[in-house]
């Protein structure tokens, strides 16, 4: 059985979401294996428009099995939101895996503190991590003993008040209302929270097909993105086995690249554009975050970090979204090197070279059609095609699937 992984090649935002809801067709279970309600993933149903923070994609479509894996932080408030938001909807089943770690409320609160150097999304998700990386965090599991439970929240809040007062100077929590949200939290949650790496170990033997679901992208992994403005999970491959438990032994891992770069919070991005272009794109784009609504930052595409994206998750193919947004440029750029002092190099030679490069850029011919109504990649125009052959042959990784507008089937696969 093969199974395939949906992963951002860069700085998240790539337009997973719509991949995702093609590839899940063919897939039995969905798993999200890192990040938490960070994530902004739009599915578009029958003409109506979903965005996900958490829920896996497939929640939609009943008959699937959706999976939030060990490596995700839960907000479990948020959680229990998103799920009452689709009363009424027909849903697939959901399990959360008893070793997920909370977001916790003092979470929140110290990340709309600190996170303002690196510009993170305040949903409490580096904080959430940083607790489970110190051993000091809460499993969602632990909310099935909820006597243990309080007495631990007792002592942890005790300790999140003190730095809350006397470091940052800001008001205390509330223990007593803290463990009645968490009851509430604990009896809706009871039936969903499992051992999901046993399950999903079970599902693999009995052949099931199972997406995993990556949310932000390689360049913002805490391991191999641009540190320290990342986020604090491991989106790209590695943290799908980390984060599930199993060890799948044919997983065919989709890089999802947009046909231009797009970064939202802070941190370097070698092709930024500043200037007209760049609201251009951001405009045509509707390139404004799914979580925040922040402005993002927009850019020509950059082959050295994306040959360095495809290095680290081995890419098996593409999906290339959003070409229809270059439409109507009369010239399309892609950096092809980068240039540190007197040296040129067409890969990454170091990571620190992400904010001190100067990109060297290719100019490619634009294509002034409108390219929606194709179906085959042959109906594209010839620039349009050439743009797409220069990055297959730049990176050697084939371009498997094409977005050329935002509905369902505005789609061509190869
Ligand atoms: P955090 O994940 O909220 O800690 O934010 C860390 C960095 O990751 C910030 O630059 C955020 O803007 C960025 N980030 C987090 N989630 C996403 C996402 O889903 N898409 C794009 N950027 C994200």
């Amino acid at each position: 059985m093969e199974h395939v992984a949906v992963i951002g090649s860069s700085w998240g935002d790539e337009g997973k979401g719509k991949i995702v809801d093609y590839l899940c067709r063919d897939s039995d279970i969905i798993v999200r294996y890192q990040g938490g309600n960070n994530a902004g993933h739009t599915i578009v149903v029958e003409g109506r428009k979903f965005v996900f923070h958490l829920l896996p994609s497939g929640i939609l479509q009943p008959g699937k099995l959706n999976v939030i894996g060990n490596g995700v932080v839960v907000d479990p408030g948020l959680l229990l939101e998103e799920l009452a938001a689709l009363k009424g909807e027909k849903l697939g089943a959901l399990k959360v895996s008893e070793y997920a770690t909370m977001i916790m409320p003092w979470h929140r609160v110290l990340d709309g503190i600190e996170g303002g150097k690196v510009g993170t999304t305040g949903r409490g998700i580096g904080p959430a991590y940083e607790s489970k990386i110190n051993r000091l965090g809460f499993k969602i599991g632990e909310l099935l003993d909820f006597e243990t439970f309080s007495k631990k929240l007792a002592e942890r809040l005790e300790e999140a008040n003190w730095l809350l007062q006397n470091k940052y100077k800001t008001s205390q929590l509330n223990l007593k209302e803290m463990i009645e949200q968490f009851r509430g939290y604990a009896n809706a949650l009871a039936p969903m929270i499992t051992n999901t790496s046993l399950l999903l170990a079970k599902a693999m033997r009995d052949g099931k097909r199972i997406m995993f679901e990556g949310a932000q992208g390689t360049l913002l992994d805490v391991d191999y993105g641009s540190y320290p403005f990342v986020t604090s999970s491991n989106p790209s491959i590695g943290g799908l086995y980390t984060g599930t438990g199993i060890r799948p032994r044919n997983v065919k891992a989709i890089g999802i690249v947009k046909a231009y770069a797009t970064r939202v919070g802070n941190g370097p991005f070698p092709t930024e554009l500043k200037e007209e272009i760049g609201k251009h794109l951001q405009d045509k784009g509707h390139e404004f975050g799914a979580t925040t609504g922040r402005p993002r930052r927009c850019g020509w595409l950059d082959l050295v970090l994306l040959k360095y994206s495809t290095d680290v998750n081995g890419f098996d193919g593409f999906a290339l979204t959003k070409l229809d947004v270059l439409s109507g440029l009369p010239k399309v750029n892609v950096a092809v090197g980068y240039k540190v002092g007197n040296k040129t190099s067409e890969n990454l030679l170091s990571m620190y070279d992400m904010e001190r490069a100067e990109p060297v850029f290719k100019e490619l011919p634009g294509w002034s059609e409108d390219i929606s109504k194709c179906r085959k990649f042959e109906e594209l125009p010839k620039n349009c095609r050439d743009y797409v052959t220069f990055i297959e042959k730049t990176t050697g990784v084939p371009v498997k699937y094409i977005g050329i507008g935002p509905g369902r089937e505005e789609l061509i696969v190869r």
